[in-house]
């Protein structure tokens, strides 16, 4: 007789963003831009905008805090910290995550990059771990700030955000199934080399990749195996904008052949959107705080969307990279989910965001290129939980509060 197959999965998921925000408005007003365009055209309302003392280590820290603070850091012998704004050529700023929640030495922590597709490699990792070993349970972290140059395209789709989650068996939230669909393309649609603290991109090529990408995930996806389009009840992209996973899920849906109009698509991604729309784009955390934003919808509050109860229900991923790396896979919703989900913290964690205006932001984003790795004191200017509190001999200096 043979044994059970494992089901592992997401156990818990926790997120966090910068503790300021800046309104669309204040972008369009000062490029002469109708605000229709972000609010409507690309789908994005607001961005968060990190203060000096924050970056991907403060905003992964207050993600994963809330993970450690219910579970507890006993058993967890990996943490995957994925990133593509990463702070140090050498360390993983997930060793400096470990030491800020006072983790067990008896763990491998390590960063990965692959623009924003690193955090389902991560997840795919951990899935093999607990595989191999079900006692195991695997932290993943996916953080970024998103940064363009000023007055360029892609400057309001900026943001930041983080996403914690907890890998383990019998996962209490969504089960991760094991087929997947690959595609890989040696592209320069979007990129940054080492002296850019701004990103540079090709837009309207990245969104002919982002599709074609999507089709080639998606047809290995079946090739191996996978459950029908019809099989599948709700959908979660990578959102560098929330427009992109409109675009890309009716691309899909012409790619099936699916006979759904336009409302019954949009209802089957809607939920998703939410967080995104708010945060702006956050890299390798965008889709997993699209699938926070899908799990916590009761169909009340701002921004809701249908409410739909979803245990039992299969969620398919589309997750993006530029580069370009991609992967479509499934997971199925748990039964009692709602009872471990935060949504009300998670509601305040965008509410209780300070607004910036159009002033204060451009000086925070010229700020960042006037580090020139000299030794620096940041000020204490948000009142998040982590700070980051300066550099002295060439080390960066984090902090706990409380
Ligand atoms: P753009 O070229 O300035 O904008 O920037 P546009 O002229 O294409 O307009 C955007 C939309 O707004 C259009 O709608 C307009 O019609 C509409 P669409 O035709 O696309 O449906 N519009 C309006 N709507 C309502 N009221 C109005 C109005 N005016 C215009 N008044 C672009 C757009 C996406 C190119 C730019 O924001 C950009 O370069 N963004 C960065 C690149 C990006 O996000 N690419 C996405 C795919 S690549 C990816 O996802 C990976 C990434 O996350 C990085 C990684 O992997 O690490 C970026």
């Amino acid at each position: 007789m043979s044994a059970q197959p494992l089901r592992i999965g997401i156990h818990d998921i926790s997120f966090a963003t910068a503790h300021q925000v800046l309104d669309l408005s204040e972008i369009a007003e000062h490029s002469g831009v109708d605000v229709g365009k972000f609010y409507v055209g690309i789908g994005q309302s607001e961005m968060s905008m990190p203060a000096a003392d924050e970056d991907i280590v403060t905003m992964g820290a207050e993600a994963a805090a809330r993970i450690l603070d219910r579970h507890g850091a006993e058993g967890i012998r990996t943490l995957l910290f994925a990133t593509e704004s990463g702070i140090d050529q050498s360390k993983s700023a997930g060793v400096f995550v470990h030491g800020l929640l006072g983790m067990g030495e008896n763990c491998r922590v390590v960063e990965l990059k692959q623009a924003c597709y690193s955090a389902t490699a991560a997840l795919q990792f951990a899935l093999g771990v607990v595989a191999r070993d079900p006692r195991e349970k695997v932290l993943v972290i996916a953080s970024d700030v998103a940064r363009y140059a000023l007055d360029s395209s892609g400057e309001p789709t900026q943001g930041a955000a983080a996403v914690a989650f907890l890998v383990t068996v019998d996962p209490g939230l969504v089960e991760i199934e094991p087929v997947t669909g690959l595609h890989t393309d040696d592209i320069h649609d979007f990129w940054r080399p080492n002296h850019l603290s701004t990103a540079l991109v090709d837009g309207k090529y990245s969104l002919a990749a982002y599709l074609r990408s999507l089709e080639g995930a998606w047809n290995e996806y079946q090739s191996r195996g996978g459950v029908p389009f019809e099989a599948i009840d709700r959908f979660c992209y990578h959102q560098p904008f929330t427009k992109m996973a409109v675009k890309a899920h009716d691309r899909l849906n012409t790619i099936v052949g699916s006979p759904l109009d336009r409302d019954q698509r949009r209802a089957q991604i809607e939920a998703s959107l939410h967080i995104n729309r708010r945060t702006g784009n956050s890299y390798t955390a965008s889709i997993y705080a699209g699938l926070l934003s899908l799990l916590n919808d009761d169909g009340t509050g701002d921004g809701a969307a249908d409410g739909a109860d979803l245990a039992g229900r299969r969620i398919g991923f589309f997750s993006y990279g530029s580069g370009s790396v991609s992967e479509f896979f499934t997971g199925v919703v748990q039964p009692g989910y709602r009872a471990l989900l935060r949504a009300d913290e998670d509601a305040a964690v965008l509410d209780d965001r300070v607004s910036i205006d159009y002033a204060r932001y451009r000086a925070l984003h010229e700020s960042v290129d006037e580090v020139r790795g000299e030794d620096i004191l940041t000020a204490a200017e948000t009142s998040g939980p982590f700070r980051f509190a300066g550099i002295t001999d060439q080390m960066r200096q984090y902090q706990r509060r409380g």
